[in-house]
């Protein structure tokens, strides 16, 4: 009797094994999830989880910040020069966010959120890895040997993330507008952080 059962049994195990080295998302019980599926949940955990507080351009309105919808994600705009910051209030151990939210300056220097949308200023050109790398161990660009990422992008907040949900994401960010914009680089008060060096 056992027999009968067993050549179903290792005909699913081969095909899930099949559509898991093919690198395609799959729920708990081992079916695989569409790309609209995987884009829809990425949106979900990219808005949930606040990327655009730091990473999206705001416009200024009555009620305050706004999302730049025509922008999302795309970084501090590069064509924006930081007003001068107020050093002495730095010194009073206070850290100072741009009001668009997508620039700090604290004792460190200056950081700026990049741009993670699917231009190739962004991370249009990024592999899964490069991004699973960035997003938890927080190394810049994704490369093993890079610099830390900088604050305040949190990426401690999500070293323990799933594979599944960081491949949500990166899916959805892949599939964003692309947006041209060169970030700066940041500016730093302690010389062996090299700003734009793995
Ligand atoms: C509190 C602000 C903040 C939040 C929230 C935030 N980030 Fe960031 N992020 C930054 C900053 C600032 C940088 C640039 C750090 C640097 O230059 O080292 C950055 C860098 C990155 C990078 C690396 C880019 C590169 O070129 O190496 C990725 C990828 C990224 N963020 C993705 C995300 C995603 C996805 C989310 C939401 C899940 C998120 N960030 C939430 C501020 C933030």
């Amino acid at each position: 009797m056992k027999k009968v059962y067993l050549l179903p049994a290792i005909l699913i195990a081969s095909v899930a094994a099949l559509v898991g080295s093919c690198g395609h998302n799959s729920n708990a019980d081992g079916q695989t999830i569409s790309k609209d599926s995987l884009i829809k949940r990425g949106n979900y955990l990219v808005t949930t989880m606040g990327c655009n507080d730091c990473h999206s351009p705001k416009v200024m309105t009555a009620m305050g910040p706004a999302l730049d919808t025509t922008r999302l994600l795309s970084g501090h705009r590069s064509d924006v020069q930081l007003p001068p910051a107020n050093t002495d209030a730095l010194k009073n151990g206070w850290a100072l966010f741009y009001a668009e939210g997508t620039a700090m300056v604290s004792p460190l220097g200056t950081s700026y959120a990049a741009n993670i949308t699917s231009d190739a200023t962004g991370i249009g050109n990024w592999t899964l890895q490069q991004f699973k790398t960035a997003i938890t161990k927080g190394k810049w660009k994704g490369m093993e040997n890079s610099r830390n990422l900088l604050p305040p992008m949190p990426w401690e907040n999500y070293k323990d993330m799933s594979d599944a949900d960081v491949e949500a994401i990166f899916t959805y960010l892949q599939s964003t507008k692309p947006v041209n914009n060169v970030v700066p680089a940041p500016q730093l008060a302690y010389s062996e952080i090299k700003p734009d060096k793995p």
